[in-house]
């Protein structure tokens, strides 16, 4: 039974004294991943906490995560059933839902209908980068405006509308005004989602917080709120697909996943119903994750000017000053993939996966979890590991390159971000294509500097995402604006 399970597991796994209602709650702090890291220093990379009134192991460094995510994979391969995991997309997310045989469809109907629209052949490579680049142009433009003068700006919402712009083309062949007040909200909602799923997020681990006012419970409202408005975004959309669906004419991500659940299967009943929730899980997992990475990496850039500045000549030397760079070029500018490793793993900003559960019992290091315990996995952790890097609170994009500066695969293979294993990201090859585009059409274009006045502390909030927390730069542009691909 559960309660012999919870005793096991309190006999044998190490970890804080938990106090009594809360547990460990209140010890986490603005960071927890920090707070976890430190914790490990005491207790081992394994260890158990308790929030409220869930005994959670916490798992850290990159030798033990590997072991747990990769040679465990189908062990630690659940989602916990937190109330907020259900209430996303009605419980169909294939993001928010368990490991089972449907669950692996469901995710492999998501993956080819990615692969359809990005990587599958030349034509679809082409079409991906296409929207890529008519959204980064725009994003100068803009860019350019809010510098007039030398005025300061914060990038943050510019960038999200970009990155939101290139998943909702693919998902609804639509893109959106920078100022379009529906897609303002919606993006709001994207935003506010990722601070309630994070780990850590007392909603879930004390639901009784829920029968009586308290902070706690209008965070879990506001939760139930933003998720019916943002999945009735995404329905009234696959509608008007509908409407108008041909088989033998796939438009976009919305009707070829249409198309997926057209007819049930039969083993897994998996209905239509699961179509909005496909669509709502592959535009709400790349919206908030691209422009965040883009937001640390022009902090970033403005914080290290002569990095930036090597950065461009490189551009320059390899491109030239009369066309934009492509994908094409990427494989002659390692040192531009050097920094976006260099961003990922210094800045983790997905610091700590989705919480994960284990669907047996498992024994890892000696240590036995039971079935159904609540992981958190430390992404930061792997990316600070001592063992693995020098001076990991340096950043330093060059540690990436090898004596012939070409980008070191085996360096780049040690960073987490995407996690691993059976729920490893599946947006993470169109993530990393859309956050080079950007990045060096970016920089070919206009050179960011600070604002002199702030101190450009690497200050961040903490969620699902780190999101630098208020910045200004100004963006002043290098020669002429090239308007042509
Ligand atoms: C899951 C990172 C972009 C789709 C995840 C997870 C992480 C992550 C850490 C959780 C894995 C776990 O729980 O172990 C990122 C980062 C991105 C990115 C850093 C960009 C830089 C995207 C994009 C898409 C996408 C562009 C799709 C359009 C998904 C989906 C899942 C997921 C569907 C759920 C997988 C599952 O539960 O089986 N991502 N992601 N992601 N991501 Fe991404």
């Amino acid at each position: 039974c559960l309660w012999v399970r919870n005793l096991r597991l309190k006999r044998r796994l190490p970890g804080p004294f938990a106090w009594p209602v809360v547990g460990n709650a209140l010890q986490l702090g603005q960071m927890p991943h920090i707070t976890f890291s430190n914790l490990a220093k005491k207790y081992g990379d394994i260890y158990q906490i308790r929030l409220g009134c869930s005994d959670i192991v916490v798992l850290n460094g990159a030798r033990v995560i590997r072991q747990a995510l990769i040679e465990h994979s189908t062990e630690f391969a659940g989602r916990p059933n937190f109330v907020s995991f259900q209430l996303v997309s009605g419980g169909k997310s294939l993001t928010f839902t368990s490991y089972s045989k449907q669950w692996s469809i469901h995710r492999k109907i998501a993956q080819t209908t990615i692969r359809a629209f990005s990587t599958a052949n030349s034509q679809t490579k082409k079409a991906f980068e296409h929207q890529i680049v008519a959204e980064v142009k725009e994003l100068v433009g803009i860019f350019l405006k809010l510098s007039a003068q030398g005025q300061y700006f914060n990038p943050g919402h510019e960038l999200t509308v970009a990155a939101a712009n290139v998943i909702c083309a693919l998902c609804f062949g639509k893109r959106y005004g920078h100022d379009d007040p529906e897609f303002r909200a919606l993006l709001h909602q994207v935003d506010q989602f990722g601070q309630t799923v994070g780990a850590g997020s007392l909603v879930d681990v004390m639901p009784w917080l829920q029968s009586f006012p308290n902070p706690v419970r209008s965070i879990f409202k506001s939760f139930k709120c933003l998720n019916e408005e943002f999945f009735e975004f995404v329905r009234s959309k696959v509608e008007e697909h509908r409407k108008t669906f041909d088989p033998k004419v796939i438009r976009d991500m919305s009707d070829a996943i249409i198309d997926a659940f057209n007819e049930t299967d039969s083993v897994t009943e998996l209905t239509k119903d699961y179509t909005e929730a496909t669509v709502a899980d592959l535009i709400g997992a790349g919206m908030d994750t691209v422009s965040t990475a883009l937001h640390w990496i022009l902090l970033l850039l403005a914080k290290h000017p002569d990095i930036q500045t090597k950065l461009q000549e490189l551009i320059d030397k390899v491109v030239g000053r009369n066309r934009l760079p492509s994908v094409e070029d990427r494989p002659h500018l390692p040192y531009l993939d050097a920094f976006i490793y260099e961003t990922m793993r210094f800045t983790s900003f997905v610091p700590v996966t989705i919480p994960h559960s284990t669907t047996t019992d498992v024994s890892i290091n000696g240590l036995k979890i039971p079935k159904d315990t609540v992981v958190f996995i430390n992404q930061w952790s792997v990316n600070h590991d001592p063992l693995k890097w020098k001076d990991p609170h340096i950043f330093n994009p060059s540690r990436f390159l090898d004596i012939n500066d070409s980008l070191d695969r085996d360096i780049t293979n040690n960073v987490m971000i995407f996690s691993a294993g059976k729920r490893r990201c599946i947006g993470d090859q169109i993530g990393k294509t859309q956050i080079f585009l950007f990045f060096a059409i970016l920089l070919h274009q206009c050179s960011f500097e600070k604002c002199p006045d702030e101190d450009f502390s690497l200050n961040c909030s903490y969620g699902l995402t780190l999101k630098p927390l208020n910045y200004k730069i100004t963006a002043k542009l290098r020669g002429e604006l090239l308007k042509s691909g």
